[in-house]
């Protein structure tokens, strides 16, 4: 192994720090752009590092044409997905990119492996502890690598997003277990080469097992797991490795990640066990989906504006349609109009509306609007009652009753925001299907709501104009 020097050791520290800051600045909308590029920084410049270590040339590292080749088909890749990808796919692209990391820690780690072994078999005392860890990098890296494949495949549709189960698999799940601890017990005994490789392929199988009955509204939470997995592998590889920076990246990633699977959970009032292994018990995490055939009240633009026009404090319940018909800045538009004749105007902000944390604050801070609108569920939901009019923009769960009265639901227990309480309910969707949770919303049937069908871009445009011409 190539002993680091101290210059680059401290380097490295600097880049540990930069990722705190990095996380720091990503905490709040106003920080989060310069945080991403600090943590940007401080990862190209860890990344060029290791080409410097040695001031008379490039020795101490092998197939360095091999690495460019990587670096540059990396960086492509990155910088190409990043660009094209739509807001409403990012779910599938964190997804993919975690995997990706899982996977390329557990083949550095099957390498050092070979390595541990070479030295192993010349009579070198290998620590086994390092064979531990390698042993770790090796399984949760390719659990995540195939987990992630799973969840990616799952939201982009290309199998179904329902939870699949067979005979056999928790059977399959607790065999895996007791391989992988036997196997990492061989490793750290006795280390040879094709117990890793059989580790890893345990790993990916068990990935897979992991995933599929995980279902509906639940598998972004196991990508944020996943994150998880994949941070405390690439830690893991910063301790065989004898590597600050990944090591300590690892640990934020580790971290952040689990925070963020707990914060999720709790946003929708389940247990990470549950979401894991409900559908093991056979409790669903998606209802039937299809759309509903009851008769509801529907209005045209007009009407709509009409009753928005006039109204002293309106809410504007933003999700997931918003962000696939585009409509932010046009609804932004709107709410400029109406706070101009004089209305008291608000966001609410479920936070799990969308298909990511963060999704509508991202949405709508695309769109100028100022970050004091932007009120979180805790802070708005006691003003629910006084509002004239709700808006409900392509949100159908994060308002659903079902979450508070029908035990059984899937969604049953998930705080939601008290659209119900308002005088007025506006919904703007395209038809009767329901949300991503795939249950019908009473809501939608009320005495006090109108529907406004149509596309929420198309529509919000009608509406903006109407209301101007008010
Ligand atoms: P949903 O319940 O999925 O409802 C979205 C609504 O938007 C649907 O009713 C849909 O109805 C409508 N819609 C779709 N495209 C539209 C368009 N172009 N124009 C107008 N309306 C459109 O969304 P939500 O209320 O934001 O809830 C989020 C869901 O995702 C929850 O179930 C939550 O648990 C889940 N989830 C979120 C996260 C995070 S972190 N955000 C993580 C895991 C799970 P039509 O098809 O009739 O138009």
């Amino acid at each position: 192994m190539t002993v680091i020097p101290t210059w680059a050791q401290l380097v490295y520290l600097a880049c540990a720090v930069c990722f705190i800051l990095a996380l720091k600045g990503l905490s709040g909308p106003k920080t989060a752009r310069a945080g991403n590029l600090i943590g940007a920084a401080a990862a190209v410049v860890a990344c060029a590092v290791p080409f410097f270590y040695k001031p008379d040339g490039l020795e101490h590292l092998h197939h360095v044409p091999l690495i460019l080749g990587a670096i540059v088909i990396g960086t492509v890749g990155g910088v190409v997905g990043a660009r094209r990808v739509q807001m409403t796919q990012m779910p599938q692209m964190v997804a993919l990119f975690n995997g990706v990391g899982g996977g390329a820690a557990a083949l550095v780690a099957l390498l050092e492996l070979h390595e541990l072994v070479g030295a192993a078999d010349l009579g070198a005392d290998v620590d086994w502890f390092v064979l531990v860890a390698t042993a770790f990098t090796i399984f949760v890296g390719s659990v995540s690598f195939a987990g992630s494949v799973v969840t990616f495949a799952k939201l982009q549709e290309l199998m179904t997003s329902a939870p699949v189960t067979f005979p056999g698999l928790a059977l399959g799940f607790g065999a895996g277990i007791v391989a992988a601890v036997g196997l990492s017990t061989q490793l750290a005994l006795d280390p040879a080469m094709w117990v890793g490789i059989v580790l890893a392929v345990v790993g990916l199988a068990f990935g897979l097992l992991l995933v599929l009955p995980v279902g509906g509204a639940d598998v972004p939470i196991v990508i944020s797991l996943l994150n998880a997995f994949t941070g405390l592998t690439v830690a893991a590889g910063g301790y065989v490795l004898d590597n600050v920076v990944l090591l300590v990246a690892g640990t934020l990633v580790g971290a952040s990640g689990t925070f963020l699977t707990l914060l999720m959970a709790k946003a929708m009032g389940r247990s990470v066990a549950n979401i894991l292994f409900g559908a093991l018990k056979g409790g669903s995490t998606l209802g039937a989906g299809v759309a509903s055939d009851r008769p509801v009240k529907s209005a045209n633009p007009e009407d709509v504006a009409i009753m928005l026009a006039y109204a002293d404090r309106v809410i504007i319940v933003p999700g997931y349609g918003l962000a696939v018909a585009q409509a932010q800045h046009t609804l932004r538009e709107l709410v400029d109009v109406l706070s101009e004749r004089g209305a008291d105007v608000d966001y609410a902000i479920h936070p799990v509306a969308g298909r990511m944390p963060g999704h509508m604050n991202v949405l709508l801070a695309e769109a100028q609007v100022p970050y004091e609108q932007l009120k979180e569920m805790d802070e708005i939901n006691g003003d629910f009652k006084d509002a004239d009019v709700v808006l409900i923009v392509g949100a159908n769960d994060v308002v659903n009753p079902a979450a508070k009265t029908t035990p059984g639901a899937p969604i049953y227990g998930m705080p939601i925001l008290n659209a119900d309480e308002a005088k007025q309910v506006v919904f703007m969707k395209r038809s009767m299907r329901p949300g991503f949770a795939g249950i019908e919303n009473e809501l939608l049937f009320e005495e006090n709501t109108t529907l406004l069908f149509g596309d929420a871009k198309d529509s919000m445009g009608k509406l903006l104009n109407a209301v101007k011409a008010l």
